[in-house]
């Protein structure tokens, strides 16, 4: 989300003036657009600010100035400690007010070189009116798109910041959503992937300004799968509590829904899975992938995981252990617990020690990354459709993504880039494969299943 946001604050400032730039060296700004998940993430902040002063510091002497903003999530929840740790840092602002940064811009053009040091602007507030009602109509860039339809989350699991810094669930309404695909479908996009922290939980209104009107992702899926020119649907993060019959009848349904699901699970054990205030245990999320399968069978998962939550025993954790193994994700992010503050995780009093983290981490990695090596070389031989859409490094090289989301290395001609073409998958790696054109290349495939090549 955070890089459709970016690009959503580059079409915001563009009519003000601002291009993008290669690096910081040439830019009269700079936006840091920040994540507070894990720390991890968010301590990289201030290691970044103290070098874009000295680059700030360094264009003064020639006689340029550099305005510093710091956006997003660590910027909602640290607000003021920004600047105060920062003096430098012009603007804070979150991740529902970036539609006033031409405002914010302006204020700090004006302030000048008279502006006293820890007087930078800040903003992170809730506006009442969504961000989307502001800001300037999306333009395609290439040939995969993001598309947020819902932002914020009501789930509260014990370990995550989202319902704080992002704020209460939101759902766009259906005839914003659809016009924002329908304006990216006409510069050429052909896949969009949906977003939301809670994506499923979508429920945005039918008709504008109607409350009753809602109805939730498996509608809104029917609707954009209409749209001339979009061949592929995805959609991300999905809570398993949320996937509901109409979604599930989608993957069936609709052909241009590709067949994998981001389905976070994070631990394998029911006890830490409440410690977690997850609002599913293992039972349920097995009876939802059972129904995905009977809707859609070469449906494919992949997952999120936290180990070392506290509380975790050698024996929750062989039981993610177990679960691993018993859904075989062909692709998993996986993490070591982040105590972040103000949530109720990192109150709890048993934390685990991080060596003991580092080592359960290890270990499940291991797993799951030979479980996405078994799957990928399960796919040698199969003839896929491949959307290609970035320039491979040698020469004459086309990369694309299969339905899975896997990356191919294809021999292809130029007039192949934008287009979903048939790939003979020929060699398996541990994160990408390679292949060879195969079939009527210049003819869209059906993006459905997969279809074995017969010897
Ligand atoms: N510590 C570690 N991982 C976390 N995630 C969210 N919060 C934390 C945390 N405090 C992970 C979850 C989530 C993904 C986006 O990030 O696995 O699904
Ligand atoms: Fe965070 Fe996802 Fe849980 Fe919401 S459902 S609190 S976004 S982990």
């Amino acid at each position: 989300m955070n890089v459709y946001d970016s690009d959503r604050m580059a079409d915001v400032l563009a009519p003000i003036g601002y291009v993008a730039t290669d690096g910081p060296d040439d830019a009269d700004m700079v936006i840091i657009n920040t994540c507070h998940i894990r720390e991890k993430a968010a301590e990289k902040l201030f290691s970044e600010l103290g070098r874009l002063r000295n680059i700030k510091e360094h264009r003064l002497e020639h006689g340029k100035a550099t305005v510093i903003a710091v956006a997003g999530c660590v910027a909602q929840a640290e607000g003021a400690e920004i600047i105060k740790r920062a003096p430098y840092v012009d603007i804070v602002l979150g991740p529902q007010t970036y539609h006033r940064l031409p405002e914010m811009v302006a204020r700090v053009s004006r302030a000048g070189k008279g502006r006293q040091k820890n007087k930078g602007i800040l903003d992170i507030e809730f506006p009442d009116e969504p961000k989307f009602d502001h800001l300037p109509e999306v333009t395609a860039k290439g040939f995969s798109a993001f598309l947020s339809v819902q932002e914020g989350c009501d789930k509260f699991c014990t370990f995550c910041v989202v319902p704080y810094t992002r704020g209460a669930e939101f759902s766009r309404p259906f005839e914003d959503v659809i016009a924002e695909a329908r304006a990216v479908a006409a510069g050429g996009v052909k896949e969009i992937t949906l977003l939301g922290q809670n994506v499923n939980a979508y429920h945005g209104e039918t008709v504008k300004g109607e409350t009753g009107s809602e109805a939730g992702l498996g509608r809104l899926i029917r609707q954009l799968a209409e749209i001339d020119g979009i061949q592929r649907l995805r959609y991300t993060t999905s809570h398993p509590a949320d996937m509901t019959e109409d979604l599930i009848t989608a993957h069936g349904d609709v052909a241009e829904l590709m067949p994998f699901l981001h389905l976070p699970i994070q631990s394998g054990s029911d006890r830490i899975l409440s410690r977690m205030n997850r609002h599913h245990r293992i039972d349920d999320y097995r009876r939802v992938v059972d129904k995905l399968l009977m809707a859609r069978p070469d449906l494919k998962l992949s997952s999120d995981f936290i180990v070392g939550f506290p509380g975790e025993s050698d024996k929750d954790f062989e039981a993610t252990m177990d679960l691993a193994r018993e859904f075989q994700f062909i692709q998993a992010y996986s993490f070591k617990y982040s105590p972040r503050p103000g949530t109720p995780g990192a109150l709890m009093q048993d934390q685990i020690p991080e060596a003991l983290q580092s080592e359960r981490l290890a270990a499940l990695q291991a797993l799951l990354e030979q479980n996405q090596i078994t799957f990928n070389q399960q796919c040698v031989d199969s003839v896929v459709p491949v959307l290609f859409d970035r320039h491979g490094r040698k020469d004459g090289q086309l990369v694309g993504r299969t339905p899975y989301m896997q990356p191919v290395h294809v021999q292809a001609p130029p007039n192949l880039f934008g287009q979903i073409a048939a790939a003979k998958l020929t060699a398996a790696h541990a994160n990408s494969l390679g292949g060879e054109l195969a079939g009527s290349v210049n003819h869209p495939m059906p993006t459905s299943e997969i279809e074995r090549v017969s010897a």
